[in-house]
C-alpha cells in the first residue's frame, strides 16, 4: 500500500481571524465601515467567539487538533491611541493559556485585515510614519503574551489586502489607486521586518513569519501567458518574500486559488483589475464560485522548495454550505500536499480554513468555510460530517485510512 503518514510531529488544525468570529469588534475600521452600510451585512456578534473560545477550542481539541491558528485584534487592545486595554489583554492570555492546557501550539496573526479605527484615521500603513504604531502593538504583544505564542504570523496575506483595500475598492478605505497600493506594500514588508526583528529582541526562540495567499497560475497558450503567470506570481508572492529574505523562520501558505492567464489577459488588461481572472476547467466549484483544484497546492509548494525554510500551511478550505464537497476537497488537497512533501517540501503543518463558519469580509456570512456550523441565531455549533474525517486524519496522521483520491 502506498505510504501515506505525514512526518512525525505533524501540526493539524484550524484557522481563524478575530473580526471574522468574535463580534463586537467596536473600535475597528471593519466595525466602522460595516455601519456605514460597507459590505453586505454587518459582522454584529459574529460567532460571540469572544464569550464561546472555550467551547470552541473544546470542539477543536474533540476534533484531535494538536494546533490552532486566531488573530488578535489590535483595535480591541488599543482602542485609542497609546490607551492600553488591560481586559482585552487578558482576555488574550486566557485564550492563549487555554490553548496550551490543551496542548494546542498558537499561530498568532498581528494583522489580519481590521485595524483600529484611530490607526486607519491616521492613514494606516499607507503612511511610513505610522509603522511606529504598529511596532508599538508588537512589542507590547511580545512581552506581555509573547510567552505563549509558538508561531508569529505579522501579517495575513499582504496582497489581498492591497487589492481589496487599496486597488479594487472593495474592503476599507476602499481606494483603488496604483500608488498608494505601492506604498502598502512597502510599508507592509517594513512592517513585518521591524516585529520580526522585535519579536526577536524580546523572544530570542521565536518563530516568525506571515501569511501569503498564494496561488496555482496556469499559463494557457503562448509565451506571454507564461510571462503574465510569472509576472503576477512574482508581483504578488516573490517580490514580498524578496523584500522580506531574511525575516522568516517559516513560510505561512493560504492556498485557495487557481488562475489560468492566457495572452488574451494581457490585451485585455483590464480583466486582471481583481476581477477574479480565474478562466477554468475546473467543474466542482465552491459555493462561492471558486474553481478546486487541488494539484494546485502541490505546485505552490513545490516552487516554495527554493527558499529552504519550513513551510506551514496556514489556510485552505472551501465554502460549502451543505457540507458536500469539504471532505474531498480535505483528502485531495492533503495527497497532493503528501506528495510535496515526499518530493522534497520541508511542509510541518495544515491549518484548515476555518475551524466555525465565521464572517467572509465583504461576502457577509452566507458562505460557509466551518468544519463546525454555527447557527448564528442560537449560537449553536454543529460538527459537520466532514469534520469527522478531518479529525480522523488529524488522530492517524496519515491518509491511508481516509479516502484516498488524487
Ligand atoms: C483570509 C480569510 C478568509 C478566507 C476565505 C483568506 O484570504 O485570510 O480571512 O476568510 O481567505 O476567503
Amino acid at each position: 500500500m502506498e505510504e501515506l503518514a505525514f512526518p512525525k510531529n505533524f501540526l493539524w488544525g484550524a484557522a481563524t481571524a478575530a473580526h471574522q468570529i468574535e463580534g463586537n469588534n467596536l473600535y475597528s475600521d471593519w466595525w466602522e465601515w460595516e455601519q456605514r452600510g460597507g459590505g453586505t451585512e454587518p459582522s454584529g456578534k459574529a460567532c460571540d467567539h469572544y464569550r464561546l473560545f472555550e467551547k470552541d477550542f473544546a470542539l477543536a481539541q474533540k476534533l484531535n487538533q494538536n494546533c490552532h491558528r486566531l488573530s488578535l485584534e489590535w483595535a480591541r487592545i488599543e482602542p485609542a491611541e497609546g490607551k492600553w486595554d488591560e481586559e482585552a489583554l487578558e482576555h488574550y492570555r486566557t485564550v492563549l493559556e487555554s490553548l496550551r492546557q490543551k496542548k494546542m501550539k498558537t499561530f498568532v496573526t498581528l494583522f489580519h485585515f481590521t485595524l483600529p479605527t484611530w490607526f486607519a484615521r491616521k492613514g494606516g500603513f499607507e503612511k511610513r510614519s505610522n509603522l511606529k504604531y504598529f511596532y508599538r502593538y508588537t512589542k507590547l504583544v511580545a512581552s506581555r503574551l509573547g510567552d505563549l505564542i509558538d508561531f508569529w504570523l505579522t501579517i495575513n496575506e499582504p496582497s489581498i489586502y492591497i487589492g481589496s483595500s487599496y486597488l479594487g475598492g472593495l474592503w476599507p478605505p476602499q481606494k483603488k489607486n496604483w500608488f498608494s497600493a505601492l506604498k502598502v506594500n512597502f510599508n507592509l514588508v517594513a512592517a513585518h521586518r521591524n516585529a520580526y526583528t522585535l519579536i526577536h529582541r524580546i523572544r530570542p526562540r521565536a518563530k516568525a513569519g506571515m501569511a501569503m495567499n498564494i496561488s496555482a497560475y496556469h499559463a494557457h497558450g503562448l509565451f506571454l501567458g507564461t510571462f503574465l503567470a510569472k509576472l503576477i506570481k512574482f508581483v504578488t508572492t516573490d517580490s514580498f518574500y524578496f523584500f522580506s529574505r531574511g525575516y522568516h523562520d517559516f513560510l505561512g501558505v493560504n492556498y485557495y486559488f487557481y488562475h489560468q492567464l492566457s495572452w488574451g489577459d494581457f490585451f485585455l488588461f483590464r480583466k486582471l483589475k481583481l476581477k477574479n481572472i480565474q478562466q477554468t476547467i475546473m467543474r466542482e466549484r465552491s459555493d462561492l464560485g471558486w474553481p478546486i483544484y487541488p494539484p494546485g497546492i502541490y505546485e505552490v509548494l513545490t516552487d516554495l522548495k527554493k527558499y529552504r525554510l519550513p513551510i506551514y500551511i496556514t489556510e485552505n478550505g472551501i465554502a460549502d454550505a451543505k457540507d458536500k464537497l469539504r471532505a474531498k476537497f480535505i483528502t485531495n488537497h492533503l495527497c497532493w500536499l503528501h506528495q510535496a512533501i515526499k518530493e522534497g517540501a520541508d511542509v510541518k503543518g495544515y491549518l484548515h480554513w476555518s475551524l466555525i463558519d465565521n464572517f467572509e469580509w465583504a461576502f457577509g456570512f452566507k458562505p460557509r468555510f466551518g468544519l463546525i456550523e454555527v447557527d448564528y441565531r442560537t449560537q449553536k455549533r454543529k460538527i459537520r460530517p466532514s469534520a469527522l474525517v478531518y479529525a480522523k486524519i488529524c488522530r492517524e496522521n496519515d491518509l491511508r485510512k481516509t479516502t484516498n483520491q488524487k
